[in-house]
């Protein structure tokens, strides 16, 4: 059965949030702007939230924190690609602590249009550790200058759809594919997957990223990792020899070909496994706002991919 679709940020610090005030709320039918309530959703009210709990003008509506801090380079993985660092503070961090996490990010005097997504790949503290490719003008900018101080915005959380497949399987086999940046997510996912007392085996191959940077890290967390030099020409056949029965969930972490090649081979195998998946989106606002993340699904109903949590193959991937 397939998760019924949900926001990620239903009931969190920021819902009810703007789209409430313009009947654009995914969750709450009369927030829609419709006459009767038929949610099926068992937490808090958020209509009650929106008009009684708290009433606020639409300019109240509760943003993300924005942090300035600096960005500190860590380790150069590429040409292009940076391992870096930056000190949010313990709430923040902690807020980010989690699988499919990611913050907005850009130079301090840049105006607003220059944030840009970026995944993160760890937490320790009240710091967060992250990986940015500089893969045009918005990424470019925080390198203009060492240790640039940076406005860092978040929490946001849908990086990963599928995510209450990893909240609910305990005491089960997962394997994982793993393929050049994707290595952003793998250790979040490493540490939830292992939290919950599940057996592991992560194949990950280096990708456009050109290396695998994680495999110690991921070994120190108690996962099984092979390494290959290509996923197509050997990490896939490295899956499909353990695809059993027992297999409880597929984790993919890399562009969207990854996913789709991932899922044909399962196909092919015989086998049909829930899977979560990195959310690839192109996004620029982050609040179900700008609509630049958005995506039809099969049923033909156009989501904002930054707030909606479903399956990757509820979407209409057409390929
Ligand atoms: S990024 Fe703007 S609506 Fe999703």
């Amino acid at each position: 059965m397939k998760p019924v679709m949900r926001c990620i940020d239903v009931n969190s610090q920021q819902c009810p949030c703007l789209l409430a005030d313009t009947n654009h709320c995914f969750m709450c039918s009369h927030l829609k702007g419709e006459a009767i309530c038929d949610c099926d959703w068992t937490g808090k009210c958020i209509l009650h939230e929106r008009n009684w709990q708290a009433p606020r003008k639409p300019s109240d509506a509760p943003c993300r924190r924005e942090v300035e801090t600096t960005l500190v380079t860590k380790r150069q993985v590429n040409d292009s690609v940076c391992i870096v660092e930056a000190e949010v503070g313990a709430e923040l961090a902690e807020q980010l602590d989690q699988v499919g996490s990611f913050i907005f990010l850009r130079q301090a005097d840049d105006p607003e249009m220059c944030n840009f997504p970026v995944g993160i790949m760890n937490v320790h503290g009240g710091t967060i550790t992250m990986v940015i490719e500089k893969l045009g003008p918005k990424s470019s900018r925080v390198f203009l200058q060492p240790n640039a101080r940076v406005l860092i915005r978040g929490p946001y959380r849908n990086g990963v759809f599928g995510q209450p497949w990893i909240d609910s399987t305990k005491y089960g086999t997962i394997l994982a594919a793993i393929g050049g940046l994707g290595q952003t997510n793998a250790l979040m996912l490493a540490r939830q997957v292992v939290a919950n007392n599940n057996t592991a085996l992560f194949v990950i191959a280096p990708g456009q990223a050109g290396t695998i940077f994680v495999t110690d890290e991921l070994r120190n967390l108690g996962v099984d990792v092979i390494t290959v030099p290509s996923m197509r020409r050997e990490g896939f056949a490295r899956l499909q020899e353990r695809f059993t029965d027992q297999v409880d969930l597929l984790l993919s972490a890399g562009p969207d070909d990854l996913h789709f090649a991932l899922i044909d081979v399962m196909h092919a195998s015989g086998y049909n496994y829930p899977m979560a998946v990195t959310n690839n989106a192109t996004m620029c606002c982050g609040e179900g706002i700008c609509g630049s993340c958005a995506k039809k699904t099969k049923s033909g109903e156009w989501i904002r991919t930054c707030k909606i949590q479903l399956d990757f193959d509820q979407l209409d991937n057409t390929r």
